[in-house]
């Protein structure tokens, strides 16, 4: 059972998920919640997956999305690459608690100790995920795994909504 900051969270992501304007404002939204009120949360960013395009014969790529932080230099990730890479081919959440020692890593500051990524899924299909990275070693337990797949869930149904 979620208690104090993080059930405030949640319940913040549930006001701002029935307000949502449009679902790339309330992407915005949830990554500056995220990064303002999870204190271990340094970077917060969507990765959208380009659509498929008949006839195109370079593979898709991950382009960034909404995200707070500062400002990385992987705005384009192939899905043979980085963490990002590896969470959004596999269609499963990879943490990872100490990225020195993981060989897929993309570095986006010096500073990032830890990292999470949880794909979005659209009718079962991967369609981008959320990336957040942290300065601190092994920041993300299983309260973390789940809020952050809390976010993912709430995106995903959002574009079900919209997307062919
Ligand atoms: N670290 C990611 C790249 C994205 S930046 O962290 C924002 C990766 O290894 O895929």
């Amino acid at each position: 059972m979620p208690t104090g900051r993080l059930q405030e969270v949640l319940n913040e992501l549930d006001r701002l998920d029935r307000a949502a304007g449009s679902v790339e404002d309330f992407m915005w939204e949830v990554v500056k919640l995220l990064h303002d009120r999870m204190l271990k949360y340094n970077w917060a960013g969507f990765y959208m997956l380009e659509k498929e395009k008949p006839g195109r014969a370079q593979p898709r790529m991950l382009v960034l999305g909404p995200f707070q932080g500062a400002m990385t230099p992987h705005t384009r990730i192939p899905l043979n690459q980085g963490i990002c890479g590896a969470a959004a081919s596999t269609g499963k959440t990879v943490v990872v608690d100490d990225v020195s020692l993981d060989s897929r890593y993309l570095a986006c500051s010096t500073e990032t100790k830890s990292e999470i990524v949880v794909p979005v899924f659209v009718r079962g299909k991967v369609v981008g995920e959320l990336d957040i990275d942290s300065h601190f070693p092994a920041a993300f337990g299983n309260q973390d795994r789940d809020l952050v797949e809390y976010c993912a869930s709430l995106v995903g149904k959002q574009l079900e909504k919209i997307l062919p």
